[in-house]
């Protein structure tokens, strides 16, 4: 199909395009192994253009794509050039037919000089201008709409409730897919996990303040978002290697795909469920495992983690015919987070939690059903009380909890919304609970309890999840 060989020839030409920038950048654009490189250049263009007049390539989150489909194996391999055009800002590539010899030497001279002085003195778009650079153009993010620090806060966190949405219309479509014995579009997984992945590294607090104010009506969709979000952040606290986050949280996302089967059935029943019913609840994991080990192309990762997230850490939980001596490290994260969010939330089976009591009641659980160390990472990572509480100071003041702080779980940054009269503050400010008086030892600030959303003390308008 012309397609798929089309798609096979621009990889070669990403490929091609990665290895001229480095040796343009090593040797200078005038060396012959660039030069070579440049020659190469335009005969995979060549190639390409037998087929369409252009060719575009794009950033998608940390993944270079073409007509929207990542490239997942080649962007793993590439990650430097993908960071080096993410510090250009440089979202888009495209060549025309037509393109000659001396723009893709010139194009490549862009990226020799330092990206950030460069940057300071011309614009990618600029630069291209002024080397008289017709054929082959760059779209940067920002460009139009200005620059991305110059998002206003209501536009990030319409950007992440924009990604959020994409991801509960995903797990529907999947439902979807699923009671239609229909395979799962993982395709469609990594394009929206990609993006979640780049929303996570650039506003953790707001993916975190969604989960903690988002109305749980879709419950596993909801849920299922809550536990994959909640399970990158993990995994970033620990480290993890950027290339493994996908596979992460797809492996997160789809942890319930056992429960999603069941939908509809028997969980929305409410209340009292028959031994029977009880019976398929504790199988789904392993009904969850074995339809994405059916599913072609997702990572082993997906089907393990589904059938060990009832596991416990003591290996207590279900299933109980196990084939392994250990449990993945991912599937032990994403039960701390399928906790969490089950004992915040109100479920099936009891009341919601304050996150005091949710804290407290985690903390039993280590060691038992929660690996301990990890338990510990997660808290460090969005601390007691989440961003998106609502908090109530020693001061008086009313404020929300918009940054966790790595030095100490119960004092995080809160934005002070309510001064000491309880009367609403004309221009919040953020206050940092780590901060002390004078005197030694004296926190100026320090958390009494949390408070439920109520029309004495609401959410500000910016940060209202819908
Ligand atoms: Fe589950
Ligand atoms: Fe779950």
């Amino acid at each position: 199909m012309a397609h798929g060989d089309t798609r096979k020839d621009v990889e070669e030409f990403v490929k091609e395009l990665m290895a001229a920038i480095q040796k343009s950048t090593f040797y200078g654009t005038g060396h012959d192994l660039t030069k070579a490189s440049v020659n190469a250049l335009e005969e995979k263009l060549a190639a390409v253009f037998t087929q369409q007049p252009d060719l575009t390539i794009g950033i998608v989150g940390d993944e270079v794509a073409f007509e929207k489909e990542p490239f997942y194996e080649l962007s793993r391999n590439i990650r430097t050039f993908i960071a080096r055009l993410q510090e250009m800002k440089i979202e888009k590539i495209s060549f025309a037919k037509g393109v000659e010899k001396k723009e893709l030497t010139d194009f490549l001279g862009i990226f020799v000089k330092d990206p950030k002085s460069a940057r300071k003195a011309e614009t990618v778009e600029e630069a291209l201008a002024s080397r008289g650079i017709t054929n082959i153009m760059i779209e940067s993010l920002g460009a139009g709409s200005g620059e991305q620090e110059d998002q206003s806060p209501e536009e990030l966190f319409g950007a992440v409730k924009d990604n959020f949405q994409e991801g509960m219309d995903y797990l529907k479509s999947t439902l979807d897919d699923i009671s239609n014995n229909r395979a799962i579009d993982i395709k469609a997984a990594r394009f929206f996990i990609s993006k979640l992945i780049s929303n996570l590294l650039k506003n953790k607090d707001l993916l975190l303040i969604l989960t903690t104010l988002k109305k749980q009506d879709d419950l596993t969709f909801v849920h299922s978002m809550n536990v994959s979000i909640l399970t990158l952040a993990q995994a970033e606290s620990l480290g993890i290697e950027q290339s493994l986050l996908s596979d992460i949280g797809i492996a997160a996302l789809l942890h319930d795909t056992g429960k999603l089967a069941l939908e509809g059935k028997i969980l929305k029943k409410g209340k009292e469920l028959n031994p029977e019913e009880i019976e398929k609840v504790r199988s789904h994991p392993a009904d969850g495992a074995k339809i994405l080990l059916e599913t072609p192309g997702l990572p082993p990762l997906a089907a393990l983690a589904a059938f060990e997230h009832h596991l416990r850490y003591d290996r207590k939980g279900y299933p109980t015919r196990l084939y392994s001596k250990q449990t993945n490290l991912v599937s032990m994260m994403v039960t701390i987070a399928d906790v969490y969010d089950a004992i915040r939330n109100k479920r099936h089976y009891h009341e919601a939690r304050v996150p005091e009591e949710v804290y407290d009641e985690m903390m039993k659980l280590s060691g038992g059903y929660l690996h301990p160390v990890l338990l510990e990472i997660f808290f460090k990572t969005i601390g007691v009380y989440p961003p998106g509480t609502l908090v109530e100071l020693d001061t008086g003041e009313v404020g929300l909890v918009v940054k966790e702080s790595f030095l100490d779980i119960k004092r995080p940054f809160v934005e002070i919304l309510y001064n000491t009269k309880g009367k609403k503050e004309g221009a919040p400010h953020i206050a940092n609970l780590m901060e002390k008086k004078s005197a030694p030892d004296v926190y100026k600030r320090t958390i009494v309890r949390s408070l439920a959303v109520s029309e004495k003390f609401e959410i500000p308008e910016k940060y209202r999840a819908g």
